[in-house]
């Protein structure tokens, strides 16, 4: 058997070409910007040039977040906001160009078990609000002919897991969201698509490795390969900008003709 590089496949933990597309003049909205996955999309828009809103109901992590903007092409502008809060979230998509429907939250319980309200918080942070940022959204998109909506969904989007009731429902429900949104846009100039990542390095899953290592009493890179990445063949995750590159692509001219579609950046997962 050969040995794993320790990075196999290469990958890019810095954007390709930060310039690239060129966003600057728009207006993008990323939500849990204050999050792994959302900062790195916040980052890169902006240094694609945009003026990002960014949305997150953690105050302290969008400080964070401002802080490393400095150089950039684009400018981000933090606005507190929990999701729940359907109404405001319509509001505050009102008038972008580019929509990141990133904000997502876990809890892993047997479905006999699972509160119900819990269950209905993530519906309503995963499905509901990303209708009605989209919602709010449109109407200018619709009105100048042109507009992107990336939807972060997950390999939870397309396959199930024991335990992840209504993350795996909310992601599957953004799929069919996404599609409607895709063929409803189209002759507007509006795309929408889905960007379905494995397991991504973000302190969400850094704390689940730790958790895991000391339960299982194996090293953090064994919970890594032999469980997280039991069905995935590229053994190692993936780093939030690489998933922030795949949404910078979808904004850009290439990707004009790409709607409706679910991206899986998931090293090989579903191929099984
Ligand atoms: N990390 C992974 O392995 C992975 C894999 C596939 C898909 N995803 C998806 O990527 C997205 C981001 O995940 P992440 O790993 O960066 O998570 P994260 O926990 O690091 O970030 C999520 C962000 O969403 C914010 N948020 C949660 N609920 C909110 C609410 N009600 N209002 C406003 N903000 C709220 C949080 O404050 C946080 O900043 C999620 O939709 C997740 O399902 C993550």
């Amino acid at each position: 058997m050969t040995e794993q590089p320790s990075n196999p496949g290469g990958g890019v933990d810095t954007p390709l070409d930060p310039s690239s597309p060129d966003l600057s003049g728009r207006t993008a909205l990323v939500t849990g910007a204050a999050g792994g996955i959302g900062r790195a999309c916040t980052l890169r828009l902006a240094a694609a040039g945009a003026t990002v809103r960014a949305v997150d109901r953690d105050e302290h992590g969008l400080a964070e977040l401002t802080g490393q903007v400095a150089g950039l092409n684009g400018t981000v502008e933090p606005q507190v906001l929990d999701l729940t809060d359907l109404d405001a979230a319509e509001r505050a998509a009102e008038g972008v160009d580019v929509l990141v429907n990133n904000a997502g939250i876990q809890l892993v319980r047997p479905v006999h078990e699972f509160p119900p309200e819990v269950f209905h918080t993530v519906l309503t942070v995963m499905l509901e609000a990303p209708f009605r940022l989209i919602r709010g959204a449109l109407p200018h998109m619709y009105g100048q002919g042109w507009g992107r909506i990336i939807n972060v969904s997950s390999v939870h989007g397309l396959r199930a897991s024991a335990f992840k009731s209504a993350y795996v429902s909310a992601k599957h429900g953004l799929e069919g969201l996404s599609k409607t949104v895709a063929l409803e846009g189209a002759p507007h100039g509006v795309t929408s698509n889905c960007v379905n990542p494995g397991y991504v390095r973000t302190p969400l899953v850094e704390k689940q490795i730790t958790d895991q290592a000391a339960v299982h009493g194996i090293p953090e890179d064994r919970v890594v390969s032999e469980i997280l990445l039991r069905d995935t063949a590229v053994k190692r995750l993936i780093e939030p900008a690489e998933v922030a590159e795949t949404v910078a692509f979808l904004c850009g001219p290439a990707a004009a003709t790409i709607t409706g579609s679910s991206y899986v950046m998931d090293g090989g997962w579903t191929a099984h």
